[in-house]
């Protein structure tokens, strides 16, 4: 090969000059400054349908670059496209506002581009996380030696801890040999309020949705003890193996908080794996006048939760914590592959590997906008906003409570209310129905109050979701959001009268 043949000249560098990400960096800064001042007067929810959302923006694969001004335009209209999750009047599902400082970290953390796989790959990277899920676990009283890592959120933690418990649980070798060689079914139990992850969990794991055991919840939505301990007793007799029992800290649908010491109690009498789903309510043990909810919670064998809920950061930011690392290497380490294997010195925080925690190897540097957002403002000014969103939840519940026209449908026990539009005159009837009757006046407000949520949706003045409570329909409104008012709860409750009063004709 000659000389000139061994020469390749670059032409393809993707950096930018200088000067074009100063004016870049000044152009998405404006954007997002803008976007941090206008949010709360931005529709909740675009007037918009399918197809338009997005038909004005070029569709074709772009061959050629294109000015950064036109393509700041473009980003600008599909803002406009988006549901809101930092309006002050969203309530829909678990979707908080993100904050500014938890936004620029990201962007620090995309700069960078650190792959936290492990601490040869990312040093300070995985040193960060280790130190933030020490400071997760010792914040909601959960253990100040917290292990764990960081996920994409919930439900991948759920899945983790499902497996680090089954792994843990069973007998056999089933990394090795497959769960068709590992004899009777092993179950799980939960009270019926748990997050569908679970499910989705055993199914992935092969477990199987069946061995999913609810078990139906009490007058408050909370897991039935009692009935959990029936269930695993008439399982044991039948030959299945119960491995695992999940409480919820907070419910999706209601926010109720299922009692865990006494599920810690069970777990340990009859061996089971006690996770914690909490996803969304963990956070609230913040709350000095929620505290006593959580009592047990540092008894669990794991905990979910999920700082991109209600601390605020910026999606996506889930947390799995546990005790025992052994049990979870146990699950994940493999030294098959030759590129993972770490030649440091085994026990020393060099070795660390997160790869033998979890199910991701490539994994974005999602500690910076926790450790970010937590520097930042404070664990003392975090604890106050949760506790006001929990205030303005139980104002909501006493307003619905005290109106002749809606109906409370679950105690507000975190930040969660759930409830229906009740036409005036609508509770007499009801309470007067034969049994036959109701079920049939039930499904009428259910209808109504589907299309009640739909109208809010699309009117974009407020968002709310639902929930089905004991087979009826609920609007469901959840409050983690720092931006919200008393004022934005008396709006959205006069929003939800003029809808009901147009779909009533
Ligand atoms: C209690 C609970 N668990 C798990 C999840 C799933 O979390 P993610 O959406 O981050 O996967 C949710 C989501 O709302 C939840 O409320």
């Amino acid at each position: 090969m000659s000389e000139k043949e061994k020469t390749i000249i670059r032409h393809s560098d993707l950096g930018l000059s200088k000067a074009e990400i100063d004016s870049l960096s000044s152009q998405v800064t404006k954007l997002v400054t803008e976007y941090f001042s206008q949010v709360s007067d931005l529709p909740v929810f675009p007037q918009t349908s399918g197809e338009p959302t997005i038909a004005h923006l070029e569709s074709r694969l772009p061959l050629a670059g294109e000015p950064l001004e036109k393509l700041l335009a473009d980003c600008r209209e599909i803002i406009k496209g988006i549901r809101h999750n930092g309006h002050p009047r969203q309530f829909g599902y678990v979707a908080s506002p993100s904050t500014p400082a938890g936004a620029f970290a990201d962007l620090i953390a995309s700069t960078v581009n650190v792959n936290v796989t492990a601490w040869r790959s990312a040093p300070a990277a995985t040193e960060l996380e280790r130190m933030v899920v020490r400071w997760l676990g010792s914040m909601i009283g959960y253990s100040e030696e917290a292990q764990g890592l960081l996920t994409s959120g919930g439900s991948m933690a759920n899945l983790i801890a499902m497996l680090i418990a089954h792994r843990a649980k069973a007998k056999d070798d089933i990394a090795r040999k497959g769960l068709w060689s590992c004899g009777p079914p092993m179950t799980i139990y939960a009270s019926d309020q748990v997050h569908m992850s679970i499910q989705k969990a055993a199914d992935i794991l092969g477990i199987g949705r069946d061995q999913v055991r609810t078990i139906e919840s009490d007058d408050k939505f909370h897991l039935n003890v009692r009935a959990l301990r029936e269930k695993v007793q008439e399982d044991l007799r039948s030959g299945l193996k119960p491995f695992c029992v999940v409480a919820s800290a907070g419910t999706v649908n209601t926010g109720a908080v299922d009692p865990l010491n006494e599920v810690s109690d069970l777990a340990a009498e009859f061996d089971l794996w006690f996770h914690i789903d909490g996803a969304y309510g963990a956070p609230a043990t913040l709350d000095e006048r929620k505290r006593s909810l959580f009592r047990g919670l540092n008894r669990a064998d794991s905990v979910s939760l999920d700082a991109h809920k209600w601390l605020y950061v910026p999606i996506d930011a889930g947390c799995l914590l546990f005790r025992d690392q052994a049990a979870a290497r146990a699950a994940f380490a493999a030294d098959e592959a030759d590129y993972i294997k770490v030649l440091e010195q085994p026990d020393s925080d060099e070795a660390f590997a997160f790869w033998d925690y979890g199910i991701e190897l490539s994994r974005r540097f999602r500690a910076l906008k926790i450790w970010l957002t937590f520097r930042c403002y404070g664990i003392t000014r975090i604890a106050a906003t949760i506790s006001e969103d929990n205030s303005l939840a139980e104002y909501l519940g006493r307003c619905v409570h005290e109106a002749d026209d809606f109906e409370l449908l679950a105690p507000v026990e975190l930040s969660i209310c759930c409830f229906r539009y009740l036409p005036k005159g609508w509770n007499a009837r009801l309470l007067a129905a034969p049994a036959a009757e109701r079920v049939y006046l039930d499904e009428e407000l259910d209808q109504l109050n589907t299309r009640i949520m739909l109208a809010v949706q699309r009117g974009g003045q407020a968002y709310l979701s639902n929930a089905t409570l004991r087979g009826r329909f609920a609007l469901r409104a959840c409050i983690t959001n720092f931006r919200t008012t008393q004022a934005d709860i008396d709006k959205t409750l006069d929003v939800i009268r003029d809808a009901a009063r147009r779909e009533m004709g």
